[in-house]
């Protein structure tokens, strides 16, 4: 298996998850504070509080990611850290803080590359409306310039929002994630609206204050069908699959590529959501399809479909006894040869794919290593496919695993290990697992051990 030269080898995590000191140094009040007080939100009533402690820690961390050999690491900026009430006065020790982050990582050689909005939502403008405001993109514009102004001249690599079908889907309308809110389709698709809204001009306030030519993209994620055979009725039918509004769900990747490249929602939307649309203003769509450098893919797992009787696509549930991780997501390593390979013909641009990995519950063995072999076994079926586009022609570009380190896995808590390093909450010692070792091997061989 051969990867392109200078193929990009990263790792991924986010500001909530792994940073910690949630009230210190002058830091505002995100949703994800809000929710994780609630009884019952979070899973044993963990919370982001502590975390890794990365805020503090992080030059171990980035220690640890040169060890690995990463050539890129995502991360986040919390929005409050950086703007405590999410608009006006900037807190000069926040953004302290990610330029001291910054400077370790190309320090260590490893490249930055920084998602504006994982999630933690300023509290006080959730208090004013949130993602429902009418001025929501018009914030996000203007904390995207604060950061982008004292960071571009040394990061080159933005992406906008991480999975609006979560923060606005499990945020908005499940009421599982922050802010908690279970709301009607209208007003969560005008959220959607206006963190469509929000990404453009993030965009173009990106391109007016980079001090350097920036490389942009957003990181959405969403259902990848693909073919539960190779006649071309099965492949036409996952590719349909991935590529239809087929009911009432925010969970697919053209809800928000296609206004994003085609400066439209998908034709079938409408049909489907009918008068919960959310109102389009004659600048929106303008606004929203700035150019963008490439395409983002967030990718588990994905479902198998053929061709019906009918000719429409049809599911093929997983056999009885199909490998599943610990978060009950099925092992479907197929997704990452057909996510790009369908993103790249409908959009054209360039794909990285910026999470993929696998929840487990290692722990500490007796001879006190971190023994993961499921989560080696994955990555490198989940790789193999990913070569394989790349040997078809998708220009794939490169591979975020999620995570770097285990984390606070949103309203799971600490139940789910992600991590390539180990982290004991307890005493904040990190432990590389055997997968850390072993992408290490991945990296220096640009994938030729796969
Ligand atoms: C994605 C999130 C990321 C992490 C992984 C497991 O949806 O972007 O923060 O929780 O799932």
């Amino acid at each position: 298996m051969s990867f392109p030269q200078g193929f990009l080898w990263g790792a991924a995590a986010s500001s909530y998850q792994i940073e910690g000191a949630a009230f210190e140094d002058g830091k505002g009040l995100s949703v994800w504070d809000m929710l994780c007080r609630r009884p019952g939100a979070v899973w044993s009533g963990h919370t982001g509080e502590v975390a890794d402690d990365h805020y503090h820690r992080y030059r171990e961390d980035v220690a640890l990611m040169k060890e690995i050999g990463l050539k890129a690491y995502r991360f986040s900026i919390s929005w409050p850290r950086v703007i405590p009430a999410g608009t006006g006065a900037v807190n000069p020790a926040g953004l302290d803080f990610y330029d001291r982050l910054v400077d370790e990582l190309l320090a260590a050689g490893i490249e930055p590359w920084i998602t504006l909005f994982h999630w933690d939502y300023p509290y006080e403008l959730f208090c004013r409306g949130g993602w429902l405001n009418p001025y929501s993109s018009d914030w996000f514009a203007d904390y995207t310039a604060v950061v982008v102004r004292r960071l571009s001249d040394r990061v080159r690599h933005w992406m906008t929002l991480n999975e609006p079908q979560c923060f606005i889907g499990l945020g908005h309308l499940e009421g599982v994630h922050a802010p908690g809110l279970k709301l009607d389709w209208p007003e969560v698709l005008r959220g959607w609206h206006n963190s469509l809204l929000a990404h453009g001009k993030a965009v173009a306030a990106i391109r007016a204050h980079s001090k350097t030519a920036a490389v942009i993209g957003a990181a959405p994620t969403g259902f990848i069908a693909h073919p539960a055979s190779d006649s071309p009725a099965d492949i036409e039918a996952a590719r349909r699959a991935t590529f239809t509004v087929h009911e009432r769900t925010l969970w697919n990747h053209h809800m928000f590529y296609d206004p994003v490249y085609k400066k439209e929602y998908p034709p079938e939307a409408a049909a489907v959501f009918g008068k919960a649309m959310p109102q389009i203003g004659p600048r929106d769509m303008d606004i929203i399809g700035q150019p963008i450098d490439f395409t983002a893919l967030n990718y588990y797992q994905g479902m198998a479909v053929r061709a019906g009787e009918d000719g429409r696509p049809a599911v093929v549930p997983p056999p009885v006894g199909a490998p599943l991780t610990l978060f009950h997501w099925h092992v479907m390593p197929q997704g990452l040869y057909w996510g790009p390979k369908f993103l790249y013909e409908r959009y054209g641009k360039p794909i990285y794919v910026t999470e993929n990995g696998c929840s487990g519950m290692d722990w500490v063995a007796l001879d006190g290593r971190v023994h993961d072999p499921a989560r080696i076994d994955f990555t490198r079926r989940y790789l193999r496919e990913l070569g394989r586009a790349i040997a078809d022609g998708v220009d794939v570009r490169g591979y975020f695993h999620w995570s770097i380190l285990d984390n606070f896995e949103w309203a799971e808590g600490y139940k789910h290990r992600f991590g390539l390093v180990y982290v004991d909450y307890a005493t904040q010692k990190r432990i590389l697992k055997d997968s850390a070792y072993w992408y290490r091997e991945v990296i220096a061989s640009n994938g030729a051990n796969l």
